[in-house]
């Protein structure tokens, strides 16, 4: 996989910092804010080769929109999609939470196009909507997707707060090992797991597992049975001492002090955090993605 370029993702987190600021300090679910982080991404999305599609719905008497850019080529059975909400709430430009996630898997996304890579998948990348409002975005597009359409989504993975300035490395519990969350998630959400993990482990940074019950977009996929995994830096809960020794920062504090406050702008970002998160993001994809069969 490669190695995802730290200041190409801080770059995307300055326009989506740009568009809140020049859109009333946002980028909430109606506010115009949103839309405009919606176009940002499916520009630079059209201008390498995706086929993309802005999906509309209405959530609380405002219109909400869900952006999926297909990569050409791969099984269309066989389908691997990747996914982070793009909505802020409307208390603050939402930069960890989540252009962070957004901006790194765009970033992956351009990486594909770059590779030109042709994996045995296909690959398909969702940015969601009003996710802060309950998950309704991709509550929406799990609801919509046709039957056989569901069937041909093999994983999905999930991306929301992946530069917490007082980081912790998270990855969801899809297998329970951990003994977190509500129970295993579908079969083969422990692959997704141990396939991150392993990317953790080779860069020598531990983990740890988090809640696999719900709480991100991840939620609408693994109730209708497609496993599921991602990585998480921590959001409003408290880094304890044991975890401070173990990753460093500050014991006592949030993972994010400025969790969903006006305060999440791009100072409220840990590099180190956003860089492994990414390049942990291109490693999933590419592992994941399979290497399709040499002709002959
Ligand atoms: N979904 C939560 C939010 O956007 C953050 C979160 C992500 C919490 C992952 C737990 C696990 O506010
Ligand atoms: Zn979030
Ligand atoms: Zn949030
Ligand atoms: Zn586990």
């Amino acid at each position: 996989a490669p190695d995802i370029s730290l200041s190409n993702v801080k770059a995307h987190l300055s326009q989506f910092q740009s568009i809140a600021t020049a859109n009333g300090g946002n980028r909430a679910h109606g506010r115009p804010g949103y839309l405009a982080s919606v176009n940002y991404v499916r520009s630079q999305l059209d201008a390498v080769g995706y086929t993309t599609a802005v999906q509309s719905f209405t959530y609380n008497g405002a219109t909400g929109y869900n952006l999926i850019a297909d990569w050409p080529g791969g099984d269309t059975d066989d389908v691997l999609m990747t996914g982070a909400h793009l909505d802020s709430v409307t208390a603050g430009p939402g930069i960890n939470d989540n252009a962070s996630g957004s901006a790194a898997i765009l970033e992956v996304a351009l990486a594909v196009a770059r590779t030109d890579l042709a994996p045995e998948k296909h690959l398909r990348f969702a940015w969601w909507g009003a996710e802060e409002l309950g998950l309704r975005g991709s509550q929406y597009y799990v609801n919509n997707l046709p039957a056989a359409e569901q069937a041909r989504i093999g994983q999905y993975l999930n991306f929301d707060m992946v530069g917490s300035p007082n980081a912790g490395y998270f990855v969801y519990d899809g297998d329970n090992s951990d003994g977190v969350g509500s129970g295993p998630g579908p079969a083969g959400s422990a692959q997704i797991e141990q396939t991150i993990q392993a990317y953790f482990t080779s860069i020598g940074v531990p983990t740890r597992g988090t809640d696999f019950d719900g709480r991100s977009d991840y939620g609408p996929f693994i109730r209708v049975g497609i496993p599921a995994g991602g990585t998480f830096t921590g959001a409003e809960g408290i880094k304890s001492s044991s975890q401070a020794t173990l990753w460093g920062g500050t014991a006592g504090t949030a993972f994010d002090p400025c969790y969903h406050r006006a305060c999440d702008t791009t100072t409220n970002i840990n590099d180190t955090a956003l860089n492994r998160n990414a390049d942990a993001i291109a490693y999933a994809v590419w592992e994941l993605a399979g290497t399709p069969a040499p002709p002959g």
